[in-house]
This record gives structure tokens, sequence and C-alpha cells, in this order.
């Protein structure tokens, strides 16, 4: 057991706001080289609309690859559609992706806030009865581009709402990345009070505006265990206004070991994997850690 666990989401988020379509043994190979750096949790793609991410349209290609060690890689699935393409490989573990405001709900979902929950419920239960484990993410915790300011107190109700449906972890998603250290503490004291402890709560940080080690790091003191990040700090949502990459997992781990912190992660064998995949996608990391080290 490490001290804290890293959830790496290179592979999904990180990739599919790329529009060059990067190939299917590519991504095999990617995600194999995070798993062997020692990132315990690797979530491999989405089984959303392939019209909606056309980079992750080979989806069920990608599983088939990575066969038996794919199975428990977490995937994105929205809807019962997804959910059978997901269970048809026999896969183990699901993430369903809401959102805390109505706008993004319609931009990324086409439903509204209360449309998403009919979406979510059927495909939560069923997933629960196979025996699948569900993470749910809430997105736009600490703004929306189109709405502004997002208030606690409906951040805090919709996740609760999507954790509640059967999820056993909720991850707390700064999509934009306008998220700001204390800011992060009075979000998760409020999950707190709901009833959500911070070891079932996550944190998922983008760096728009350079905040997300810093988010990381308040997160920890608070108590949260589980991060979310992006090998070389790829990432973004294709459905965001002003969404840029994940906080780098370099950074984090960076930051983690000069706590003492173990994460169980190789940073030199990261570190090559982020740089090979820059290469593959033509243009520097943005993390500070590669640019350093690679
Ligand atoms: P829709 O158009 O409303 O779908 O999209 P529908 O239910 O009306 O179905 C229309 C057609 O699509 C049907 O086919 C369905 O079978 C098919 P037809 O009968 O017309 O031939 N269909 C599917 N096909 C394959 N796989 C599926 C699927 N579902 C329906 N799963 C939908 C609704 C949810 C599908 C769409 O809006 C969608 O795919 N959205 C995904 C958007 C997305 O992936 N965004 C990025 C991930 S979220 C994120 O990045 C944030 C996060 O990182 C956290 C953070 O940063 O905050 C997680
Ligand atoms: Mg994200």
């Amino acid at each position: 057991m490490n001290d804290v666990t890293i959830y790496e989401v290179g592979a999904r988020d990180g990739l599919q706001n790329e529009d060059t379509i990067v190939g299917v043994e590519v991504k095999a190979e990617f995600i194999g080289r995070l798993l062997g750096a020692g990132l315990p949790i690797v979530e491999a793609t989405s089984f959303v609309h392939p019209r909606w991410v056309p980079q992750l349209a080979d989806a069920a290609e990608l599983m088939e690859i990575l066969g038996e060690d794919g199975r428990h890689l977490p995937v994105l699935v929205p809807n019962e559609r997804g959910l059978d393409r997901a269970l048809e490989l026999g896969l183990e573990h699901i993430a369903i992706f809401g959102s805390a405001t109505e706008t993004f709900a319609q931009k990324n979902l086409n439903r509204s806030l209360d449309e998403q929950f009919a979406m979510f419920s059927p495909t939560v239960t069923r997933a629960r009865a196979a025996g699948m484990d569900v993470r749910a993410y809430v997105s736009m915790c600490f703004g929306d581009p189109w709405e502004g300011d997002v208030p606690v107190d409906q951040v805090v109700a919709v996740g609760k709402r999507l954790f509640d449906l059967g999820a056993s972890q909720l991850s707390l998603g700064d999509t934009i990345g306008v998220g700001t250290a204390g800011a992060v503490g009075t979000l998760l004291d409020a999950f707190n009070t709901a009833g959500l402890p911070d070891d079932v709560l996550a944190v998922h940080f983008h760096d728009t505006y350079g905040q997300a080690l810093a988010n990381a790091y308040a997160a920890w003191q608070h108590g949260i265990r589980t991060f979310d990040a992006s090998a070389g700090g790829l990432g973004g949502c294709p459905y965001a206004e002003s969404a840029t990459g994940n906080l780098a997992t370099e950074d984090l781990v960076w930051m983690f070991n000069g706590l003492g912190v173990d994460t169980g992660v190789d940073l030199g064998a990261l570190v090559a994997t982020s740089t090979w995949m820059a290469g593959i996608l033509g243009r520097p990391s943005p993390s500070r850690v590669v640019t350093a080290l690679g």
C-alpha cells in the first residue's frame, strides 16, 4: 500500500482533447508504460458516443488489445449503451461523469442537470448488479465557463446524489482549473459535513491557472489520499471552453517525493513515457518536472 493513490487519467482525459488521432497500438503501449512506471490505477478510455469523442472511438479495440491486463482498468461510461459495451468486454470498473451545472450537463451530456440522473441511475444499478465497481466524477466544482461561480451547496448536492447512486468514490473535478487552495478546503469541508469523508473523495485538478499543484497540496493537508493526474500534463475537455491540461503526474510525484510521501511511482520511467508521448504528439510536455528531467 502506498501513502497516496495516484489515479492516472493521461490515456483518457489526456488524449480525449487531442485532434490528431493517436493509433490504438500507441495507446496500448502508453497504458502499458504507465502501469510499468508503478501507477496503480490507469483510466484507459471512454465508452462514450464515438462522434462526441472521436479520439476514443477505438475504445473496444484498445481494451481487446490490453486483454486480461485491461480488465481491472477503469473506463468512462455515460449511459447504458456504454455500459453494455464495457460488459461485453468483461471490464470491472467504470466511471460515470456528472455535471454540477446546468450548462455543462447540456454541453457534455446532452441532458439537463436533472436528466443526467435518469441516465446514470440505471447505468450504475446494472453495473453494481454485474459486480462492477463504479467511480463518480462531478465536474465544474469550482467554476463554470458559462455560469461563473458555482455555489458550494449546488456542487455538494449534485456530488452526493451521484455518489449515492452506488459509487465507491467521488472525484471532484476542477474542469477549467479556476479553483484555488482556500476554495478546495471549503468544498472538502462541505462534503465532509454532508456525510462524505475524505476517504471516499478524490480530487481532479486541471492546471489552467497554474493552481493544480497548490490545490493538490491543500487537499492532501485536508486528508485526501487519492489524486487524479495526467502524465506529462496532457488533458482537457472538448466540451468545456478554456479547459486545459490536467495536473501533471510528474509534478505531483515530485512534490510527494519531497514530502517523503510514497506514491509507488518510478519518476524516471514516467518522465521517459511522457517525453516519448510528447514526441508522438509533436509538442513538448507542459509539465515543469518533465521539462527539467526529460
Ligand atoms: P445523445 O446524442 O443524447 O445520445 O448523447 P442518445 O442517448 O440520444 O443516443 C443517440 C445515438 O447514440 C443512439 O444510436 C445510441 O445508441 C448512440 P442510434 O439509435 O441513433 O443509432 N449512443 C452510443 N453509442 C456508443 N456508445 C455510447 C452511446 N450512447 C448513445 N455510450 C451521450 C448522449 C452521453 C452519449 C453523449 O453526450 C456523449 O457521449 N458525451 C460524452 C462527452 C465526453 O466524453 N466528454 C468528455 C469526458 S467528461 C470530462 O472530461 C470531465 C472529467 O475529466 C472531470 C473534470 O475534469 O471535471 C471526467
Ligand atoms: Mg478532466
